[in-house]
C-alpha cells in the first residue's frame, strides 16, 4: 500500500473496533488483574483509573492526531509535524519502531500460551492426558512451538492489510468476548469465596500505596492503550479526516478500561474461589505464590468447577483471547511494516515476512533465556519506554507543532471544537501537565 493508495478504515465502527482491538489484549486480561492482585487490589485499581484518565487518554488523542495528520507511517508522521528537524523526528520514530518490535517479541510468547491453553482441555477430553499436561506445563519446547504458531498468525493477518485483515477480524469478534466476560463474572460471583476477592478488588486499603505503584500503574495504562510505540499513530493514519478524534479516543479508552475492570472483576474473585477449591495460590503468609501465571492457573480452575459446560466455555474463552491478542499483536507489527513500506519502498509481503521473521527470532532468543530476558524485555519496553516516548509525543504536540495547524487537524472532524471545553484544556494539558507528570511519576520512587 503506497501512501497514495493508503488503506482506510471503511467505517467508524470498524476503526473503533480495530483501535479497541489493539488496546484490548493481554494487557487487560493478564497484565491488569495480575498487577492488581499483587498490589493490594483496589489500591492499584484506583491509581490505574487515575492514570488512564489523567495521562493515557490525553496522550491517546495526541498520538491519534499525529498519525491522522501525517496520513503515513510514524516516521513520516513525526517528520510532518517537526519539519525543522526531520532527522531527529525520524529518530524518535525509529525508537518507537524498536519498542513496538520488542513488545511484540515478548507478547507473542504469552499469547502462545493462550493457544496452548485453548486446545489443552479438548486434548485431555480425547484421552491424551500426557499431551494435555505438556500443553499447560511451562516448558521450553511448548513455549517455542506456540510462539511460532502465534507469530505466524500475526504475520498472516498483517499480510492482508488494513480493511481486509484488521478491520474484519476486530468487528466480528470483539463483541463476543465482552458477552463471554459478563457470563463468567456472573458465574464466579455465585461461588464460595468470591466475595473475599470482590472486597479486595473494590475496597481500597490505602496502606498499600507506595511510589512504585504509580510507576507500575502508569506503565500499565500506556501499555493497555497501546501508547508510545506508534501503534495508535499508525491506526490514526488510516482514519478519515471527518472523524472526531477526541470523541473516538474517549470511546476507545472507555472500552479498554471497561474490559480491564471486568477482567479484575473476574480474576480476583476467581482467585479466592480457586483457593477455596484447594488450588495453591497464596503462600502461608497470604502473599501470591507466583504472579506471572496467576491467570493461567485461576481460570482453568474455574472452568473445571463447571463440568462439561466449563470445557466448552474454557475453549471459547481462550480462543477469543487468542483473537484479542491477535488484534493487539497486528497493531504492533503494523508499526515497522508500515515504516518499511513507505520509507524503504518494500511491498507489504516482503516487509511483513522479513520483519515478522526477525521479531520471531528475538522471541525465540527470549524463550531460550526466559528467566533472564522475559521480565527484562517486558519491563524496559512497557514500564519505561512507552511512557518516555509519551513524553516525547507530548513535547512534540505541545511545544513544537504549530498550534493553528494542530487545531486545524482536529477541527476537520470536530468543527465546533473551539467552543468546547476540550480545546480550552487539552493543548495546555499536553504541553505542561503530561510531560511533567510522567517524569514526576518516574522520579517519585527515586526520591
Ligand atoms: N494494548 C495491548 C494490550 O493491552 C498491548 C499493546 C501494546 C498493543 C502496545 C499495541 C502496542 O494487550
Amino acid at each position: 500500500m503506497a501512501s497514495n493508495a493508503r488503506g482506510h478504515f471503511s467505517s467508524k465502527i470498524g476503526f473503533i473496533m480495530a483501535a479497541a482491538g489493539s488496546a484490548v489484549g493481554l494487557g487487560n486480561v493478564w497484565g491488569f488483574p495480575t498487577k492488581a492482585a499483587s498490589n493490594g487490589g483496589a489500591a492499584f485499581l484506583v491509581i490505574y483509573l487515575v492514570m488512564v484518565f489523567l495521562l493515557a487518554f490525553p496522550m491517546l488523542v495526541a498520538e491519534l492526531t499525529i498519525g491522522r495528520h501525517g496520513q503515513a507511517n510514524p516516521i513520516s508522521s513525526l517528520k510532518s509535524i517537526w519539519t525543522k528537524n526531520r532527522t531527529l523526528a525520524g529518530g524518535f520514530g525509529l525508537i518507537a519502531i524498536v519498542t513496538a518490535s520488542f513488545i511484540l517479541s515478548f507478547y507473542s510468547i504469552l499469547a502462545g500460551w493462550l493457544v496452548s491453553y485453548a486446545i489443552a482441555p479438548t486434548i485431555d477430553l480425547a484421552g491424551f492426558h500426557q499431551a494435555s499436561n505438556w500443553l499447560v506445563d511451562f516448558g521450553v519446547s511448548r513455549n517455542l512451538i506456540f510462539t511460532v504458531i502465534f507469530s505466524l498468525l500475526t504475520i498472516l493477518v498483517v499480510l492482508r492489510g488494513v480493511a481486509d485483515g484488521i478491520e474484519r477480524w476486530s468487528t466480528r469478534l470483539m463483541p463476543l468476548l465482552f458477552v463471554l466476560f459478563v457470563v463468567m463474572i456472573l458465574y464466579i460471583c455465585t461461588q464460595d469465596g468470591a466475595m473475599e476477592g470482590l472486597k479486595m478488588y473494590l475496597v481500597p486499603d490505602l496502606s498499600q500505596l507506595h511510589g512504585g505503584l504509580f510507576v507500575d500503574a502508569m506503565g500499565q495504562a500506556f501499555f493497555s492503550l497501546s501508547l508510545g510505540c506508534g501503534s495508535m499513530m499508525v491506526y490514526g493514519s488510516y482514519l478519515k479526516k471527518d472523524v472526531n478524534l477526541p470523541k473516538i479516543a474517549a470511546q476507545v479508552a472507555s472500552i479498554d478500561t471497561g474490559v480491564a475492570f471486568s477482567a479484575g472483576l473476574l480474576i480476583l474473585p476467581a482467585m479466592y474461589v480457586a483457593k477455596n477449591n484447594g488450588v495453591d495460590i497464596f503462600t502461608e503468609s497470604g502473599a501470591l505464590k507466583s504472579s506471572g501465571d496467576l491467570v493461567f492457573k485461576v481460570l482453568p480452575a474455574m472452568f473445571e468447577t463447571m463440568g462439561n459446560i466449563g470445557v466448552l466455555l474454557g475453549f471459547g474463552f481462550f480462543v477469543l483471547m487468542v483473537i484479542a491478542a491477535l488484534t493487539s499483536s497486528i497493531s504492533m507489527l503494523e508499526v515497522p511494516v508500515s515504516c518499511a513500506q513507505d520509507e524503504l519502498g518494500w511491498n507489504r509481503a516482503k516487509a511483513t515476512w522479513l520483519i515478522g521473521g526477525l521479531i520471531l527470532l528475538i522471541s525465540i532468543v527470549i524463550c531460550l533465556n526466559f528467566g533472564r530476558l522475559f521480565g527484562l524485555v517486558a519491563d524496559v519496553t512497557t514500564v519505561y519506554m512507552q511512557p518516555l516516548l509519551g513524553v516525547a509525543w507530548a513535547i512534540l504536540v505541545g511545544w513544537i507543532w504549530n498550534r493553528n495547524k494542530l487545531l486545524n487537524e482536529i477541527k476537520q472532524g470536530y468543527p465546533e471544537i473551539e467552543q468546547g471545553f476540550f480545546w480550552k484544556i487539552w493543548p495546555w494539558y499536553v504541553r505542561f501537565i503530561c510531560p511533567v507528570a510522567i517524569i514526576m511519576v518516574f522520579a517519585y520512587p527515586l526520591i
